[in-house]
């Protein structure tokens, strides 16, 4: 099983970023959580970050035919970038939408995805556990397969 992992823009200011929001771990911490569990369920994993929308694109496209999942943060893209969810889209990948913070409870213009709807289902406001739920659904989802 192939999984790519993305965390958009401003996510690799996690730690110092708003920590009563999105607590006190870093983005290295989670991602060496989310390795673990690659690990774990025996994944091969990609993680990438980036705060340009184009940069998201561009490994989106890379990984056209080549992985099966996709476990994607947008971050503040998730409510307005047509370009990164045409991108999902393209890529054929099986998307998991995580956001840290419940983004229902927060700002109006937080409860629009323009991922939701193109993406098997959306984890939110469960912290850094959401990926690793995340990976733990593809595991099950594809026990016998
Ligand atoms: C976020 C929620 C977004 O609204 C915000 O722009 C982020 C992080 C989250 O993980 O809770 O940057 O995706």
């Amino acid at each position: 099983m192939k999984v790519l992992v993305i965390h958009g823009p401003n996510l690799n200011f996690l730690g110092k970023r708003e920590p009563e929001i999105y607590g006190h771990l870093t983005l290295e911490d989670i991602n060496d959580k989310i390795r673990e569990k690659a690990r774990e369920h025996s994944f091969e994993i990609e993680i990438f970050q980036s705060n340009y929308e184009g940069a998201l694109v561009e490994k989106l496209q890379e990984h056209y035919k080549k992985s099966d999942y996709l476990v994607i943060n947008p971050a503040a893209f998730t409510h307005y970038s047509i370009a990164v969810r045409d991108a999902v889209l393209t890529s054929g990948l099986k998307t998991i939408e995580v956001h840290l913070s419940n983004v229902h409870s927060r700002e109006e213009f937080r409860k629009k995805s323009v991922i939701a709807d193109i993406a098997v289902g959306q984890i939110c406001g469960l912290g850094h556990h959401g990926y690793l739920l995340a990976m733990d659904y593809i595991k099950e989802a594809n026990r016998n397969v």
